[in-house]
Parts: C-alpha cells; structure tokens; sequence
C-alpha cells in the first residue's frame, strides 16, 4: 500500500502528529536537511552531533527521527529502551553504502597498528568495528586529543578525512567513499556565481570536494554553517551544503540573503539529498501512528557500536557552543 493510501481522506496532518507525539509520548527528532515542514514540527533539529546527544538524553517513550537510517539507529544505539521510527527505512546514506562492513573489517586487518576514526555516517556494523566515532562537528576536538604518532585509518567520507588531514598536516589512511550531494556541487558554476555577488562568503561543509573547500571562506558542520551566517558581516552568504539548511537561515535572519552554490548544470536538484528527501509529513503521521518502520538492532552488535560512540560523545564535550543559533528548539 502507498503511503498517501495509509492516509485516512481529510486527515489534518500537523492535528493528528501534534495528537498523536502527545499520545505516545514522543520527541520528533530532525536534521537541518529535512523539508522545512518537518523541521517546523520537529521538537528539536540539530545537526549530527546535537541529534545523538538529544537522542541519548531524551526522556520519551518514542523518538520520531525525521533523518537518514543511520541517525535512527544511532538514536536507538543509544536510547535502547525507546522506540525508535523512522518515516522511510530506505532513507540510506551514499557514504553508508560505500563501506560495508566486511570490507572495512578486512582494511582494518590489514593495518592492526591504526585506530579507526569514523563518521558517524556509516552502519551500525562499521560503529561497531570502529574505535572512535566523530561527527563533523566533533571530529577537529577529537583528533587533536589523538596522540600524533597514532596511525589512522578514517572512514567513509575521503573529503572530510582529506579536510582533517590538511588542516591538522596529519597524515591518515582514507577510505574512499564520498557524499554524493556534496560531491555534485560545481566549482566553475560557484565561481560564476562569485562573480555575480562579489565580497559575498562562501560557507562549505567538510563533506564538498577540495575544488569547493579551496573557495570557501567557513568550513564546518551544518550547525557551524548556521552560527557563520549569523555571525558574518556582510549581507548575502553562498551556501555549499544541502539547500534545506537555508530554511532555518531565513527564518532566523530574514534581514539577510542566502544563495545555495550551484550543481554541474548550474540549476539542477543535485544538491538535495535523495535519502532526506524521502520523509514527508504522511510517512511521519503512519509512522507516530503505527509505531513503525522501527530500528531494530541485534543487542551484542548495539553494544559494541554504542562504544565508539560513546568515546565520542565523552571526547567531544569540549567542542560544545556556546551561543549557538543551533539547535533549534520548537516552541
Ligand atoms: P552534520 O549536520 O553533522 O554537519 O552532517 C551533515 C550530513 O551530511 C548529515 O548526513
Ligand atoms: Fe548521506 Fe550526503 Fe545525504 Fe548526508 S547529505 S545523508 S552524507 S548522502
């Protein structure tokens, strides 16, 4: 049965969630790539890092994710008595895919003396073969708290890896998988629009290739993006990350302009992400309703991803903002 057909006619959905969160006492959990309806529903939206703490802290019966497959299970690695829903399980993840876990357990093999530094973007079977996880904004804090004669291997995503790596002069063995929403975004077409609105910064997420770091004048996770447009002087911000982060940028800074940088064709969708995408409103109402899809994860493989993520969460505590405009809070 599709969605829209699980759908009674008539049904109010923004009502019947509201009712139904209360109902089931559930928290709606949602990243900044979410449609801007999710978002103005959510309870909190946040970036990586901000959603797993949320998720670990909350005291609901039921976390509603409105995110990508590995974001829930990460909710549910760590929240394990609580229901854990997501709207479309095949809401997956590029850089998920590029490293299963058999490979990755087979490159680790093969260099015993590295450690494994990971983003989180990854399955709950990679955590689990992991030493460290990171999230973009974590992962500058925890690397530096990482001895420098410490081999490293860092998975999945080669662009924030490569970042790290240059930024810190740190050498670390990369595993080759990319974003490809961060990939499609097209440095002849940004400088073109640099052209077109000169003195207006360039803010980019670690996961664009090198070609799009090189023009940026800000990287950083989604929330660092935020706290940049708030805090630059000037008036117009080009944006080099998925274009649903603009809508709490509007919201918050109405006064200023906010362009995404553009994909190879200059003005195609590229740049959304296909797996965020796939949550609507009618898949978060079925799934608050029916209490599924629901993450599952095998007790002894939930133990061993939960510490790679708790080392993350213990080292990245001094990377917290003070003054954010992230996370939003609803209400
Ligand atoms: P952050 O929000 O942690 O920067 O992550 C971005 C991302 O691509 C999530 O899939
Ligand atoms: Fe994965 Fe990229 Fe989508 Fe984030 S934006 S969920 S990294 S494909």
């Amino acid at each position: 049965m599709s969605d829209a057909a699980k759908v009674p006619a008539g049904t109010d959905l923004i009502d019947e969630i509201n009712a139904l969160r209360k109902e089931r006492n559930a928290v709606i959990l949602a990243h900044y790539y979410q449609k801007p309806e999710l978002q103005d529903l959510a309870d909190f939206v946040g970036d990586s890092l901000e959603l797993s703490r949320k998720a670990a802290e909350t005291d609901a019966d039921v976390i509603a994710f409105c995110g990508v497959k590995f974001m829930a299970e990460t909710a549910k690695i760590l929240s394990p008595e609580k229901i854990v829903v997501l709207p479309d399980m095949e809401a997956g993840c590029s850089l998920e895919d590029s490293c299963p876990p058999e490979k990755f357990a087979a490159f680790r093999a093969r260099h015993p003396d590295h450690i494994a530094l990971t983003y989180i973007n990854c399955s709950t079977e990679v955590k689990a073969l992991s030493d460290i996880i990171v999230t973009s904004s974590s992962a500058e804090t925890i690397l530096q708290q990482i001895p420098k004669d410490q081999p490293i291997i860092f998975g999945p995503d080669r662009h924030l890896g490569g970042w790290l790596s240059r930024k810190f002069d740190r050498e670390m063995l990369l595993w080759p998988g990319v974003c490809i929403v961060h990939e499609a975004f097209s440095e002849t077409e940004l400088l073109k629009l640099k052209a077109q609105h000169p003195g207006a910064p360039v803010a980019a997420h670690p996961e664009c290739p090198p070609a799009i770091i090189d023009h940026a004048d800000h990287v950083g996770s989604t929330s660092s993006i935020l706290n940049f447009a708030r805090d630059f002087p000037g008036d117009t911000l080009i944006v080099a990350t998925e274009p649903h982060i603009m809508h709490q940028m509007e919201k918050a800074l109405p006064e200023k302009t906010f362009i995404g940088a553009p994909g190879a064709d200059g003005n195609c969708n590229c740049n959304i992400c296909p797996y965020m995408a796939l949550n609507t409103l009618e898949k978060l109402y079925v799934a608050l309703r029916d209490l599924e899809p629901r993450i599952e994860i095998e007790e002894g493989l939930r133990v061993k991803a939960k510490a790679s993520l708790d080392k993350m969460l213990e080292m990245a505590s001094a990377s917290v903002g003070k003054g954010d405009l992230g996370p939003v809070t609803a209400g």
